[in-house]
């Protein structure tokens, strides 16, 4: 009693006709890849979208596609994070050849980091030069290190802890400076498996909730017939469930042809 009354928090109300409206003018980075269309025409400024699949299923390969596509065709500035070392210049000087762009001027625009511990990856977002002004910003295998470095039962929560930590630290990165992100995922199998869940469930994302309530699309990709790719929207709280067919190229990712 007698005390100063504390200041209330201030909440701010607004109609949903407002937010429609805001959200009207939020931006989009189309793709130009058959993912645009599980996700409203392409990824929205200040999301991140994941993709997570087996080895060998093209999260890289999709990762690369999307660099080179804000790169060498929109001009803008690309900060990619290797988390598992395997980056190659070599494909997107193809992939960007075989979409008609200049390869030097591509490679100049995308800025590679290439941590090798959890504690260089927790710091790879600090560590963007302050003239390098990304508008794309990929996590190529987020967890990969986490999974190496903490390996036993009894270091799980920790990293669970520190992965949380990571995640927080690039949605804000990505939603303050209204750009667009990407991160790919490994997959593990499901301990409760079996052969009536639908192959989305029956291999998990590594990393569990931690990635689960942080994500705004989840994107799972898998193996399928000669070669192609089928890319499918998991859970998502935007947009209906659908899957996109796509095949590996010299382009990148492209749509499989009717
Ligand atoms: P992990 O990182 O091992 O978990 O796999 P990932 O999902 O990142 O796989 P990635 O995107 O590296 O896809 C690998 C597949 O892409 C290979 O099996 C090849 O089929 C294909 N691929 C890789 N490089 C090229 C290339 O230069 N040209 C073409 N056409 N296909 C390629
Ligand atoms: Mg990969």
């Amino acid at each position: 009693m007698g005390k100063k009354k504390k200041t209330k928090t201030e909440i701010n109300f607004k109609t949903a006709y407002e937010l429609w409206q805001e959200r009207q003018n939020i931006k989009r980075l189309e793709t130009k890849t058959p993912i645009d269309e599980l996700i409203g025409g392409g990824i929205e400024e200040g999301e991140v979208v994941e993709f997570y699949g087996e080895y060998g299923s093209g999260k890289t390969q999709t990762a690369l596609t999307l660099a080179t596509r804000v790169a060498g065709e929109l001009g803008e500035d690309v900060v990619f994070i290797d988390c598992e070392s395997t980056f190659k210049p070599e494909r997107v000087v193809e992939i960007a050849k075989a979409r008609g762009l200049d390869p030097e001027k591509t490679l100049q625009k995308i800025y590679l980091i290439q941590p090798i511990t959890v504690e260089e990856q927790m710091e790879a977002l600090d560590q963007i030069p302050k003239n390098v002004k990304p508008k794309l910003l990929v996590v190529d295998g987020v967890t990969t290190l986490f999974r190496e470095e903490y390996v036993g039962r009894g270091e799980l929560a920790e990293r669970q802890g520190l992965l949380r930590r990571f995640l927080r630290k690039l949605l804000t990165y990505v939603r303050e400076n209204k750009i667009y992100g990407v991160i790919t995922n490994q997959v593990y199998g499901n301990p409760e498996s079996s052969p009536f869940l639908p192959l989305e469930l029956r291999e998990l994302a590594v990393g569990g909730h931690s990635l689960y309530h942080t994500i705004d699309n989840r994107i799972f990709i898998r193996k399928a017939q000669r070669g192609t790719r089928i890319a499918r929207l998991v859970d998502s709280s935007r947009y209906p469930p659908a899957e996109r067919p796509f095949m590996i190229t010299d382009k990148g990712i492209e749509p499989i042809e009717k």
